[in-house]
């Protein structure tokens, strides 16, 4: 199989400054980020993102999440980026390795919290998970996003992710049936 460079947790990957001066501290995800990311992840489901979960979730739920978590990284299976702006965690994204006939394959996923949107972070986002992936030995990044997303659509197109398909009316939110749309992008420096 492919190799792999496991991160380990809490490594400061780089900092920079968004488009509105404020500065961003990218690492790995930590144990000391459960409260945050709790917070984090019911925020974006208040506010109704336009993301796969739709409910709050406990501290119990969360804490079986970050472990899980935590298990698929040191295997090598899975990593994750966050970034913090003034001590607070205001994103999370994620590469997870496929199975089976897919180990080549890398799941992306990337949320960022409202007010941090817009200012630059998910591009730079973008092309660190991007790197990372490489230097996983994928060879293919995948994700998916609702058809209604234009902001995420233009970012991944921005960074080389095209659409492949879409599966209609898969995704019911807000009284509406919308299409979730599937991207790829194919690693070159891993062909
Ligand atoms: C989608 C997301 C990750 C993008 O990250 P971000 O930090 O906001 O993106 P950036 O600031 O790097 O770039 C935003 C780009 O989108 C563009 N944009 C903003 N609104 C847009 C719209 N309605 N349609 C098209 N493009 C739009 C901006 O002009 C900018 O483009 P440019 O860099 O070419 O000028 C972030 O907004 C987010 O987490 N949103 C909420 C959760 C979510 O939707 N997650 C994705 C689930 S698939």
């Amino acid at each position: 199989m492919v190799g792999l460079v496991p991160l380990k947790t809490g490594v400061v990957i780089k900092s920079f400054i968004a488009n509105d001066g404020r500065k961003v501290l990218l690492r790995t995800l930590k144990w000391e980020d459960l409260d945050d990311m709790m917070e984090f992840i019911n925020a974006l489901v208040e506010e109704g993102a336009e993301i796969f979960a739709n409910q709050k979730v406990t501290r119990e739920h969360e804490v079986e999440w970050l472990a899980r978590q935590m298990v698929e990284v040191e295997k090598g299976n899975r990593f994750n980026l966050s970034a913090v702006v003034d001590g607070k965690l205001i994103t999370n994204s994620s590469i997870t390795r496929g199975t089976g006939y897919s180990e080549h394959v890398g799941i992306l996923a990337i949320a960022i919290r409202d007010g941090y949107r817009e200012i630059g972070i998910g591009t730079e986002m973008m092309n660190k998970l991007i790197s990372q992936a490489e230097s996983m030995g994928l060879r293919m990044l995948t994700l998916t996003v609702f058809s209604t997303n234009n902001r995420a659509r233009h970012v991944y197109e921005k960074v080389g992710f095209r659409e492949v398909g879409c599966i209609p009316k898969e995704l019911y939110k807000d009284g509406k049936y919308i299409d979730h749309v599937w991207m790829v992008k194919e690693l070159t420096s891993n062909p």
